[in-house]
């Protein structure tokens, strides 16, 4: 097989959520995996660094990056097994997140729901372990497929080896690069039972009327939640959740709630205490507040915008004011969600 096709001074405007003008030395797309394995080992990449690029919206491009940047744009999904219990769902990297949970729900394979409308590929669902409205996706993940680039060996990872936590994975913990994946097999229990205990899919689900929900209609929730305070990145460039929500040990938690009352807490099963980010960078007056291009979504604070030609600087440096003073006020360090190049 040929390498992709080499593109050069490639503008990756389209691949970031946040819509930076910045641009990459070479580009590939990456349509199957004998196509990656081929660019691995292509002569006039040697060297170069590396940065695999899925939808790109979890992720803050600070500069023009001088080095190859594979656009991973593997398709397909299919039944792969099915028994008493479950199915077995397998999906291309490259296919959009969404599109992948509406498509199981048409096919009559509940399980996903919770997890519809959010942006990006499948491929990057587990690197930072996707999670909303009470289910994170390695819940429902049963293995993957990745290749390393290192030796060129693919390998199938179960969730064990992948090491799934809070926003976080085996992936995050490595060598940047150094593991791609090509595809994704997700298992989806029979045993069907919905997951609206958050308190806004049961809100708007009592709105509507609805006592015994079907998975279209936690889907149909879960939709109207994210669109009611979510920006839609066609219209503000963002990244969803610029923080992850901190965790905190039970006694720090006790000092805390002392002396700030009324804060969002979930405790989680190994005892810490998860704070909302949001309620933490609202109480210090962010929400819907800008600094020069870059802005605190108006209707929520753990989304920081694109105000309009905003570059990667801007956003940084309002991460950096909102993490200040969150820290003053609370003593607690917020940690960015998002890759930051
Ligand atoms: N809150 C505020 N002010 C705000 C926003 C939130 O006070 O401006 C407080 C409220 O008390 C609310 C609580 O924070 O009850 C939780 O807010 P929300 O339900 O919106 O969830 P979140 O913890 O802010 C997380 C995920 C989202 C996911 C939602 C829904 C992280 C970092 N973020 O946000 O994921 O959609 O839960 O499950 O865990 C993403 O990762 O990009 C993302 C959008």
């Amino acid at each position: 097989m040929k390498p992709p096709r080499l593109l050069t001074d490639y503008p990756l405007r389209a691949h970031n959520a946040f819509g930076f003008e910045v641009r990459a030395r070479y580009a590939q797309a990456i349509e199957c995996e004998a196509a990656l394995a081929c660019a691995r080992v292509d002569p006039r990449l040697k060297g170069l660094p590396r940065l695999i690029l899925g939808g790109g919206s979890n992720i803050v491009l600070t500069r023009d990056f001088d080095g190859i940047v594979w656009l991973i744009a593997q398709r397909g999904r299919r039944l792969v097994h099915e028994d008493a219990d479950a199915w077995l769902i397998e999906a291309g990297a490259g296919e959009r997140w969404h599109d992948f949970v509406q498509w199981t729900l048409e096919c009559g394979w509940p399980g996903l729901e919770n997890l519809a409308l959010i942006p990006g590929t499948v491929g990057a669902a587990p690197v930072q372990n996707i999670g909303a409205y009470g289910l994170e996706m390695s819940e429902r993940f049963f293995q993957l497929r990745a290749l390393d680039m290192k030796t060129g060996k693919a390998l199938h990872l179960n969730a064990a080896a992948c090491r799934f936590a809070y926003r976080d994975s085996f992936f995050k913990q490595c060598e940047s690069g150094r593991f791609v994946i090509v595809s994704v097999v997700f298992r989806l229990p029979k045993r069907w039972q919905p997951r609206c205990a958050y308190p806004e899919i049961e809100r708007i689900l009592a709105e509507r009327g609805i006592v015994k929900p079907s998975p279209r209609d936690v889907f149909d929730a879960v939709v109207a939640a994210r669109q009611s305070k979510l920006p839609d990145p066609a219209q503000a460039g963002n990244a969803g959740s610029f923080f992850k929500n901190p965790l905190l040990r039970p006694a720090d938690f006790e000092a805390l709630s002392g002396r700030e009352p009324d804060l969002a807490a979930h405790p989680l099963p190994n005892g810490q205490i998860k704070l909302a980010a949001g309620q933490l960078i609202e109480r210090c007056g962010w929400k819907g507040r800008a600094l020069g291009r870059a802005a605190v979504h108006a209707r929520h604070a753990l989304v920081i915008i694109n105000n309009g030609n905003a570059c990667g600087a801007d956003i940084l440096k309002l991460a950096e004011v909102i993490q200040r003073d969150v820290y003053r006020r609370f003593g607690v360090r917020l940690e960015p969600e998002p890759t930051i190049i």
